[in-house]
C-alpha cells in the first residue's frame, strides 16, 4: 500500500468511527418513536441527573458488518454511509482524477460532513489544488414534506428528527479537525430547491446525492445532472428508500438515461455518465 492509500484507509475508518466500539447513546437521542409523555419524563430525569454530571444512556450492540455497511445511525461518526459507500466514493473520485474528467465534487445532504471531508482528503492527498468540494445542506435537517408537489414524500417524518439536523458550524469544525477546511471547500446553505439553481457550480465530475426524500433527490438531479461532465459519476445513497428510488427512476425515465445503475451495497447505487 502506498502512503496515500494508507492515509485514505485510515481517514475512512476515522470518519466512519469503525476503529472504536460504538458508544452507548444518551437516552433522549432517538426518542422520536416514544410517546410525548415518556419523552417528557425522560427529559426531566436526564436534566435532574445532569446536575450530578450523570447521563442516562442506552447500550447498543451492533456487529461490524452493520457498521461497515452503514446500516446504523452512529453516535460519534462524521458519516453514516459506512465503509462500502466510502470505498465507492473513493473509486469514483480517483477515477475522475486519473482520467482527467473535468469538474468539481458535490454532496447534497451532508449531515456531519464526513463524505465531503473524505472527498477533500482525496483531493489533498493527490495534490489537486483546482477542484472544489461543494457541501450542500440546510444544516437544519430535512424539509417537511410537500405532498401537493411530491406525493411520494407524503408520509415522510424525517424532518422531525433532530439527530439529522447538524449546524454548519459543527460541520466546519469537523473539517478543521481533520485539517481539511480551506478555500477548496464551499458551503451551500439552505434548501436544495433554493440553493442549487443559484449555485456557482459550473461543471461537476462527481455528484453524490444523500437527501433521502423524493423532493431532495429530484431537486439535486434536476439542477446538477446537466452539469455533470461526460465520464462523471452520479452516486445515489438512498436507493433503498421508496421516495428517493421513485425520484431516481422518474428522472432517469424522463431524461432517457440508459447508463446501467451499479449497486454499491444494500442501498447505494451509482452510474457513470456516457
Ligand atoms: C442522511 S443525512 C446525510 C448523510 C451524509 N451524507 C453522511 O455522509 O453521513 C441527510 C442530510 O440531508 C439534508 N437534507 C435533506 N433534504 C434536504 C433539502 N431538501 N435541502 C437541504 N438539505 C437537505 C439533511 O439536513 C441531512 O443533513
Amino acid at each position: 500500500m502506498t502512503p496515500e492509500q494508507r492515509y485514505l484507509e485510515l481517514l475512512k475508518k476515522a470518519l466512519a468511527f469503525t476503529l472504536w466500539p460504538e458508544p452507548p447513546v444518551p437516552i433522549e437521542t432517538f426518542d422520536y418513536h416514544r410517546s410525548p409523555i415518556v419523552r417528557r419524563l425522560l427529559s426531566l430525569l436526564s436534566r435532574l441527573l445532569a446536575f450530578r454530571r450523570l447521563h442516562l444512556v442506552k447500550e447498543r450492540s451492533y456487529g461490524l458488518e452493520e457498521r461497515e455497511e452503514g446500516r446504523i445511525w452512529p453516535m460519534y461518526a462524521q458519516t453514516m454511509v459506512g465503509l462500502k459507500r466510502l470505498d465507492n466514493l473513493q473509486d469514483c473520485v480517483e477515477t475522475v482524477l486519473r482520467e482527467g474528467v473535468e469538474g468539481d465534487l458535490i454532496e447534497t445532504g451532508v449531515w456531519r460532513g464526513g463524505s465531503c471531508i473524505f472527498m477533500r482528503g482525496i483531493l489533498a492527498v493527490y495534490g489537486d489544488t483546482t477542484r472544489k468540494v461543494y457541501v450542500a445542506d440546510s444544516f437544519e435537517g430535512l424539509p417537511a414534506p410537500d405532498p401537493s408537489k411530491y406525493s411520494a414524500d407524503r408520509s415522510d417524518r424525517l424532518h422531525q428528527i433532530k439527530y439529522l439536523a447538524v449546524s454548519q458550524a459543527e460541520v466546519e469544525a469537523n473539517f478543521a479537525n481533520y485539517g481539511l477546511l480551506d478555500g477548496q471547500v464551499v458551503f451551500l446553505k439552505g434548501w436544495f430547491k433554493d440553493t442549487l439553481p443559484r449555485a456557482e457550480v459550473q461543471k461537476l465530475a462527481v455528484m453524490r446525492l444523500d437527501g433521502d426524500m423524493y423532493e431532495s433527490t429530484m431537486d439535486a438531479l434536476g439542477n446538477l445532472y446537466p452539469k455533470l461532465s461526460p465520464g462523471g459519476f452520479c452516486i445515489i445513497d438512498d436507493y433503498a428508500l421508496a421516495g428517493c428510488r421513485a425520484a431516481v427512476d422518474d428522472f432517469r425515465a424522463s431524461e432517457g438515461i440508459s447508463e446501467q445503475m451499479q449497486a454499491v451495497d444494500w442501498t447505494g447505487v451509482y452510474w457513470r455518465k456516457g
